[in-house]
């Protein structure tokens, strides 16, 4: 049995775990924010398969304490960043946590998808969202390939310049939370809330209210039916995106 742990906000890497864990047979899929709620994480399967975005060049942080958290017991372990334009450091940091648990990361892959952190980088117009989509789904399968060969793939150290990086993100990301506002046409319906990975949103009477445990995932902003959550410069207009073929039902 394949044991796929995965964390998402706009359905990127959930699409790539279902896809693989269809191809890969066999296996099954846990979303890495519910495993975190349990006192425990004891793991116990044949293969595990860690997928997650990249952030910052590294890794979202809640990735980074279930890795830290979850006792592993595996003969194969994988980790596959989806990332929007280059993953830096994000495998390299996962084989060195895992490292310190005397854990041997056997492969390391990189799937390409489209670019979610709208706010910096704006929605992509659509020949880009194609293009990235069939590498996505191109690179998925070539995962899955070398999954079900069991392959190795040699590792990089984590880069002193991502490093720095991801540790600026991580430090700023309790304060991000500052850029979110709330339009008028938040009707209070709670879907941000459902889909946050982090559990950082809670309902009040006039809509969400945000928390620090953010992830800054993007998901709550881009799957609002009404576009009534704004971050930063990203206006109400702004087009948004979110996995073509993911709804925020699956992401609950
Ligand atoms: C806070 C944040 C930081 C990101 N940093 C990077 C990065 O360093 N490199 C990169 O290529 N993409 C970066 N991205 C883009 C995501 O990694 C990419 O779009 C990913 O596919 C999103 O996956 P998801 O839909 O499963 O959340 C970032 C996105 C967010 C929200």
């Amino acid at each position: 049995m394949t044991n796929i742990y995965y964390f998402s906000g706009t359905g990127n890497t959930y699409w790539s775990a279902k896809k693989l864990a269809a191809r890969i047979g066999s296996a099954r899929i846990f979303p890495i924010s519910r495993e975190m709620k349990q006192p425990e994480i004891r793991i116990r399967a044949e293969a595990v398969i860690f997928m997650f975005p990249a952030y910052a060049y590294g890794t979202p942080v809640m990735v980074r304490r279930f890795l830290e958290k979850a006792d592993v017991h595996a003969d194969y372990l994988a980790a596959l960043v989806s990332y929007g334009t280059s993953p830096g450091g994000a495998l390299a940091e996962v084989h060195a946590v895992l490292a310190r648990k005397k854990l041997i990361l056997n492969y390391a892959g990189r799937i390409p998808a489209v670019e979610n952190f709208i706010p910096i980088f704006g929605a992509p117009g659509e020949a880009l969202r194609t293009k990235r989509l069939a590498l996505q789904s191109a690179a998925t399968e070539q995962a899955a390939e070398a999954i079900l060969t069991r392959a190795n793939s040699s590792m990089q150290t984590f880069q002193p310049l991502f490093k720095i990086i991801s540790s600026l993100y991580r430090l700023a990301r309790p304060a991000m939370i500052n850029f979110f506002r709330l339009t008028e046409a938040c009707n209070a319906c709670g879907l941000c809330a459902g889909i946050c990975p982090a559990g950082a949103i809670k309902m009040a009477d006039k809509g969400p209210v945000f928390h620090t445990a953010c992830e800054t995932c993007q998901a709550c902003l881009n799957f609002c039916p009404r576009k009534a959550i704004t971050f930063g410069r990203l206006g109400p207009d702004t087009r948004r995106y979110h996995h073509p073929e993911v709804t925020a039902g699956e992401l609950f």
